[in-house]
């Protein structure tokens, strides 16, 4: 194996942490909260900016709200928090120099970003700060990508709350930039302003949404590993990022298992996301989503945590569930229950042993192709979810599937 260069070397100590992490709660919380109809309300409802931006002064959160995020976050399992610092709609949830359209000075009355991080470090989490590059508040936010003179002063408004926000607060692990529309790495000098961002925070991992790939991709929406490279898929809960009471589509805390079974099968984490109300107060269906996961990472946290998928993906996965694995331990997680025969392809070493993660034997039989588990209980025993521990000799590896590699013998008679 070719030997890692200092830059790499760098990379994957300030990832070893966020490698493991596996599970981080994303907090979309603005003005747009206010209106609950999804966060980008100023653009889909051509809200003209006298109507919006009076919401910075009728906003009034609760004292105390982020502690009850972070408390459940650490209940779920989550090992790291993230927060939209400014949304697209450009107001600041922290205290800034830049402008008056921040929560300090306008309804909030006080620095919201300043209590979330507190709040976050009291529950032992790492810290996030979502940032958005693109601002439909600041009048250089779109003309910048015509006019040179207002790319400069947009570009340095940026560079500076970046720098405030990396200067304020003490040790932040997580930035995490939003869509850097209108301009290009060059046009928003994404190269000086992350080196800037590591001096202040030489431990940061940022995201790749400064158009720089920096320490990680970012799939949105869709659970899709990415090759050689570490990688979050962030995820909404119902049909929106910021507070949406209208929505009645929530997923189920099954599908939560589901993401957190996926990404770590595919060596990512998962940022999964709620959006309070403008008071603070977390949805409902939410709290409950995250309670479930919680006591179901309780059971399964190791084989989440510190499985990880040592196996090029794409192969070990099925209709009933995903691997992960650790060490000569494969982690079969059932998604969907077979019944009282389960059969399971693709290991190509001998098993050892099958039993319930936690629990008893497993009958079982291998044959060249397949390892077929019986005697197997009628229905699921955990419903979101049961993981079955695979011992196998020597380091897990795979047969092939039908379209990508020779078959065993035994398939083609
Ligand atoms: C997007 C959306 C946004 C959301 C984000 C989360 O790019 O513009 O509203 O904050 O994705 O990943």
């Amino acid at each position: 194996m070719r030997k890692m260069t200092k830059k790499e070397q760098d990379q994957a100590r300030r990832l070893e942490w966020f490698r493991k992490a596996r599970f981080g709660m994303f907090i979309h919380w603005g003005l747009y909260s206010q209106i609950g109809r999804h966060e980008w309300v100023q653009q889909i409802e051509l809200w003209p900016r006298k109507k919006y931006e009076p919401l910075a002064d009728t906003w009034h959160p609760q004292p105390g709200c982020q502690r009850d995020w972070a408390k459940l976050a650490k209940q779920a399992g989550c090992r790291y928090m993230v927060m939209t610092t400014k949304h697209h709609e450009g107001f600041c949830l922290f205290n800034t120099e830049t402008t008056d359209y921040c929560a300090p000075k306008r309804g909030p009355g006080r620095d919201l970003v300043a209590e979330y991080i507190e709040a976050v470090r009291e529950q032992g989490l790492k810290v996030g700060t979502y940032y958005s590059l693109m601002d439909w508040h600041h009048p250089d936010g779109m003309r910048c990508k015509a006019d040179e003179k207002a790319r400069r002063r947009f570009v340095d408004y940026i560079h500076e709350q970046v720098r405030e926000l990396m200067t304020n607060y003490g040790k932040i692990d997580i930035l995490w930039y939003d869509v850097p529309h209108p301009l290009d790495a060059e046009g928003w000098e994404s190269a000086k302003l992350n080196k800037m961002v590591r001096k202040l925070q030489p431990d940061i991992v940022i995201n790749n949404r400064s158009r720089l790939p920096e320490d990680f991709g970012t799939p949105e929406g869709r659970i899709v590993p990415e090759e050689n490279r570490m990688w979050e898929a962030c995820m909404t809960t119902n049909d929106s990022w910021g507070y949406a009471p209208i929505d009645p589509h929530w997923k189920t805390s099954w599908d939560a298992c589901n993401m957190l079974r996926e990404v770590a099968a595919g060596g990512g984490n998962l940022l999964l996301n709620l959006g309070p109300s403008p008071e603070g107060k977390l949805p409902r269906e939410g709290v409950k989503m995250f309670t479930e996961v919680g006591q179901w990472m309780k059971k399964y946290g190791p084989t989440v945590y510190d499985a990880t998928d040592a196996i090029p993906h794409g192969h070990l996965w099925g209709f009933t569930g995903r691997f992960t694995i650790d060490g000569s331990t494969l982690y079969y997680h059932f998604s969907r229950w077979p019944g009282t025969e389960a059969i399971i392809a693709g290991i190509a070493n001998k098993v050892l042993s099958v039993k319930f993660y936690k629990g008893k034997k497993i009958k079982f039989e291998q044959t060249p192709t397949q390892l077929i588990l019986s005697g197997l209980p009628e229905k699921m025993p955990d419903p979101l979810g049961t993981v079955v521990e695979i011992q196998v000799q020597g380091k897990p590896r795979q047969t092939g599937t039908y379209t990508t590699v020779p078959q065993p013998a035994a398939l083609s008679k």
